[in-house]
């Protein structure tokens, strides 16, 4: 606070960080912007100059994505032939830096470490891609991989891009019958697993998951399930074991020879796939191709976190999102940066963890969620102050808006105010930072993510489409393509062209809202879909309800996003039993149901509350006001608005007598 008791809402950059950054002032961040969006081919050819292209490109872009004048195809780099692993490892072996660390694994308890240098990971790439050959893997195959964060993971994606497979990471904290679904989609031969791991105290058998998930239907096309032997967490005798189809990673893949062949793709060869919620349906898996996925993911590292060779780089992340996938496999990759890969969690085995980690390894760029910083904050500072994290120098957060107690605490306690902040805004399916400082050029606004990045042209729109200009709030939409956008749906190219180019025809749509200030800066208001925000993870409301309507008690489910403290949003349940059951039914019911969700999905969907509801909000023609539904789950029932429009408007007190029933 000032003095004169007002917070200060603007923030320059560091003068000692400014001074060497790769972009040091708010003039050239604009040059360089309308340069990118004036002459891209001149702003992205000459970055492009800095990976290996085994061919190169013809024509740097070519797209449409305006439905009105036929289908959505987007292209980068055409013509151009690549490969993203040789990128993001053999290149820098070769240019002399095998003995650079990758990655410093800090594993879940503090006394397991291990270090993983740049040679060490080309051979383990090799070995890994040669298994995979072994079992008949080849370019365009999928492989699904439910493995936590063990430098086996990166290393696995890395091997699938080296022969040009297709990976498609399932986080290791999804349920048996999500990871099924995910199989069901993408019908991979592999699957790589490991024993167990743990999570704070808490063990978790992830293998006794993958067999569930395999026993359940739509699973049969896997033949080879690779488990890693992490005895640290569950040795192998205490894991089932399916002859014919299990095979020990121990046992199989350091016998491998640690050469193995690169198949170089094409620039718009598939490179993953991961799968996201949306406010319909099963969640969709996002596809990502290769050149310019490896373009948009390096290019935003290196500028977002003003890398240069001497940081250490940390990004909290699972690579089962796409945060891990471009902040933690890809991005620092490219850019043959050192970075800590940790398997915990912030608070294990006490809030002061992450800042241990950072002053243990010299941490200069560190990367978390919004979630993580608020519970951070709500343990006490005294788990902060006594490490020294003096060498901090970039702080970011993704994954929500964060509030601007929490950007202050983050700056002010974490930073000790001598670190950039760096709000980045982006999504699964833009690949890579979209909207958001640069830490030496951009002046930062507590809960702005500020300007967009290099090459993209966002816009805000109103209700009937219209551009608004200047100040106003709408929603954000972008009127371009941009390298590391998603190419379509797996499977499903009507779907990808439905949901996000023909909401507003000639512009891809968002899903959030957002407001554009005097300055031109752009503040995200949240979604404006049915998807729910938890921890800075997508949840949609569809896949709730259809997860608790699964259950043989429950007739019917609206799901609600509510506003919370520490997580960001909470998922709150309005469910109406079978027949002539009586509210508040028993607690069981509530168990049953509670425990149905995360079965169906895994922990990360559990409702936080169930309100029982006889009935639900409905119009005459049978839809639910979700809006009603709202309010009363925050408890603003004072401003239901106009209910007349309800079949039957009695529903709304029921609903109020059943709470916290
Ligand atoms: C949604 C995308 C991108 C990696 C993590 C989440 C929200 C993301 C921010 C931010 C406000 C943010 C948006 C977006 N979001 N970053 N800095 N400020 N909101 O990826 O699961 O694809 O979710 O997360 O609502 O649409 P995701």
């Amino acid at each position: 606070m000032s003095a004169n008791g007002e917070y200060q809402t603007s923030y320059d950059p560091p003068k000692d960080l400014q001074a060497q950054a790769h972009v040091n002032s708010l003039d050239e961040y604009k040059r360089m912007y309308d340069q990118s969006l004036k002459d891209p081919e001149a702003f992205w050819g000459k970055i492009a100059e800095d990976f290996y292209w085994k061919k190169k490109w013809d024509v740097i872009e070519k797209h449409n994505i305006d439905t009105s004048k036929g289908p959505v195809s987007i292209e980068w780099f055409l013509g151009a032939q690549t490969n993203l692993a040789y990128n993001a490892v053999d290149r820098h072996v070769e240019a002399g830096m095998g003995d650079r660390v990758a990655f410093f694994w800090e594993g879940n308890d503090v006394d397991q470490s291990r270090t993983v240098t740049y040679k060490q990971l080309q051979d383990q790439v090799c070995q890994v891609a040669n298994f995979l050959l072994s079992k008949g893997v080849k370019k365009g195959s999928d492989v699904t991989i439910y493995l936590p964060m063990i430098p086996e993971l990166p290393a696995t994606m890395l091997a699938c891009a080296r022969i040009g497979a297709v990976h498609s990471v399932v986080f290791a904290g999804f349920s048996a019958e999500s990871l099924a679904g995910r199989i069901e989609d993408s019908r991979p031969s592999v699957v790589v697993t490991t024993s167990g791991v743990k999570r704070g105290a808490k063990p978790i058998e992830l293998k006794k998951i993958v067999d569930e998930a395999l026993a359940l239907p739509g699973t049969d096309s896997v033949t080879t399930v690779l488990v890693y032997d992490h005895s640290i967490a569950l040795p192998r005798n205490k894991v089932a074991f399916t002859e014919g189809r299990d095979v020990w990673w121990q046992d199989v893949v350091p016998g491998q020879p640690t050469e193995a062949p690169i198949e170089w793709v094409d620039a718009e060869h598939p490179s993953f796939k991961l799968y996201t919620s949306g406010s319909t349906g099963k969640p969709k898996g996002v596809l990502h191709t290769t050149a310019g996925y490896m373009v948009g993911a390096a290019t935003t590292f290196k500028y977002v976190f003003d890398h240069r060779a001497s940081d250490v780089y940390w990004c909290t992340a699972d690579c089962g999102w796409i945060t891990g996938h471009s902040y933690v496999t890809y991005g620092p990759l490219f850019n043959a940066a050192s970075q800590v890969v940790f398997e915990g969690v912030p608070t294990y085995p006490d809030a002061g963890r992450c800042w241990d980690i950072v002053d243990k390894y010299n941490v200069s760029l560190f990367y978390t969620a919004p979630t993580a910083i608020r519970s951070l904050m709500a343990a006490g500072d005294e788990f902060v102050t006594r490490s020294k994290r003096s060498s901090l120098r970039v702080l970011g957060t993704v994954g929500e808006p964060i509030n601007p107690e929490a950007w202050r605490w983050y700056n002010e306690v974490v930073g000790g105010g001598r670190a950039a902040i760096v709000d980045t805004w982006w999504q699964t399916e833009t690949g890579a930072h979209m909207i958001t400082p640069l830490p030496g050029a951009i002046p930062a606004k507590p809960g702005s993510a500020t300007l967009p990045f290099f090459g993209v042209e966002p816009a805000i729109l109103d209700e009937s489409g219209k551009e608004v200009e200047g100040p106003g709030q709408g929603y954000l939409v972008v009127k371009r393509s941009w390298p590391s956008m998603l190419r379509t749906i797996a499977g499903d190219h009507a779907r990808f062209e439905q949901t996000y180019f023909n909401v507003y025809k000639g512009y891809y749509f968002t899903g959030d809202g957002a407001r554009r200030d005097e300055d031109g800066y752009i503040w995200i208001l949240g979604r404006v879909d049915d998807v729910i925000n938890v921890s800075g993870h997508r949840i949609g409301t569809a896949e709730v309800e259809s997860a608790l309507v699964g259950h043989h008690l429950c007739a019917e489910a609206a799901v609600v996003p509510v506003e919370h403290a520490i997580k960001g949003q909470v998922i709150y349940a309005f469910v109406t039993l079978y027949g002539d059951a009586t509210y508040p039914p028993p607690e069981e019911t509530r168990k049953a149901l509670i425990a149905q969700v995360r079965k169906a999905i895994g922990p990360i969907a559990t409702p936080d509350v169930i309100h029982w509801a006889p009935s639900l909000p409905k119009t005459r023609s049978g839809k639910i006001m979700r809006r009603i539904l709202r309010k009363i789950a925050s408890r603003e029932e004072d401003q239901l608005g106009d209910i007349s429009t309800l079949a039957d408007p009695s529903v709304v007190e029921t609903l109020l007598s059943l709470r916290g029933k």
